[in-house]
């Protein structure tokens, strides 16, 4: 079966394990070589595009970066089809989009074609997995690879993309997950429930629960983590959301109530004086640079797990004539 990963929760616990094995390693095996990688973007990107692409070469294989304009996935032709003649070419669709029923749509049609080309997502409006990966990888650099079980991180902000899929990496590895948001940008009821029950179900005694304030989510925590106000297209939203998230700037005073070894994450972009201040962000406990560098290392081991889960070696046979490849 062609394995797609959409969000961390397509991957079980073991897997993820071996997903960060992989991207641990420095002897990786040129899976990609003589294949390309399609990496359709339909919002901006600093270091999804330039880390994905890297990875991709250093795997051996050929990136072919697609911007917006170029397909017009449900403008020019749907998101079916657009990603039925990438599969004619590509080993792996990677791509960055607005709304997370694109991914939905391409993988759907690709598994109903039969075609085994996975589909990985570099950002949607529900989730960031690739990034999440990074996340673990950087946590795992400061508290040994043994060593984020019982460990806590602190969201503090807009339960968005990025949030959701730490929430599930870092509790499937045994963190408790404490998130503090504005009322109206926080996880509604149900899927704090959702997330609760799947790290019950991880078995590695990891948590995910709401907080009231900042203050109380910090609290001893290992792992201060913020993003954004505003994401990428939240733009109309942004005078609204600047005023709803006072309050919730990750500061000094907000680092000193976490844990003495606790260290600050954010995926960046970050906005100085918004969501973190200067002081915290460019401080001796920021490890957000590490976190970036580990996003090529975190595309290595996700491109080297898919690979071995599905992904057909294109053949002179595509996959519309069906059959072996
Ligand atoms: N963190 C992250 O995904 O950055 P870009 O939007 O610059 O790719
Ligand atoms: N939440 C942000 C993350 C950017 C990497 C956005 O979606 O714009």
């Amino acid at each position: 079966m062609t394995r797609h990963l959409l969000d961390v929760d397509d991957l079980a616990p073991a897997e993820l394990d071996a997903v960060l094995a992989l991207a641990g390693r420095t002897d990786l095996p040129p899976v990609l070589a003589g294949t390309g990688v399609a990496m359709v973007f339909e919002k901006a990107s600093a270091r999804t595009r330039s880390s994905t692409e890297l990875a991709v070469v250093q795997l051996g294989g050929h990136p072919v970066y697609i911007q917006e304009h170029e397909v017009g996935i449900g403008v020019r032709e749907p998101a079916s089809d657009v990603a039925r003649t990438l599969a004619c070419y590509h080993r792996v669709i990677c791509a960055r989009v607005r709304d997370h029923g694109t991914l939905q749509d391409m993988a759907g049609a690709l598994d109903a074609a039969g075609a085994p080309v996975p589909v990985v997502n570099l950002l949607s409006d529900l989730s960031h997995p690739c990034q999440a990966v990074a996340d673990l990888l950087t946590l795992r650099d400061e508290f040994g690879p043994t060593g984020l079980a019982g460990r806590t991180v602190a969201y503090v902000g807009d339960a968005n993309n990025v949030c959701r899929s730490l929430a599930k990496a870092a509790a499937t590895a045994g963190m408790a997950v404490r998130v503090a948001s504005p009322a109206g940008y926080g996880f509604d009821a149900e899927e704090v429930a959702a997330l609760a029950a799947a790290a019950a179900a991880a078995g590695r005694g990891g948590t995910v629960e709401v907080v009231d304030d900042p203050k109380a989510a910090a609290d001893g925590a290992h792992a201060l983590y913020t993003d954004v106000w505003v994401s990428m297209g939240q733009e109309e939203e942004a005078v609204a959301r600047r005023r709803a998230f006072a309050g919730y700037t990750v500061d000094d005073a907000l680092l000193a109530a976490a844990a003495p070894d606790g260290v600050v994450l954010h995926c960046l972009p970050a906005h100085r004086g918004e969501e973190i201040t200067a002081s915290v962000v460019d401080g001796p406990r920021s490890r957000v640079w590490r976190q970036a560098a580990h996003r090529r290392t975190a595309m290595r081991g996700i491109l080297s797990w898919i690979v071995g889960h599905g992904a057909g070696a294109p053949t002179l046979r595509p996959w519309w004539e069906g059959g072996p490849r």
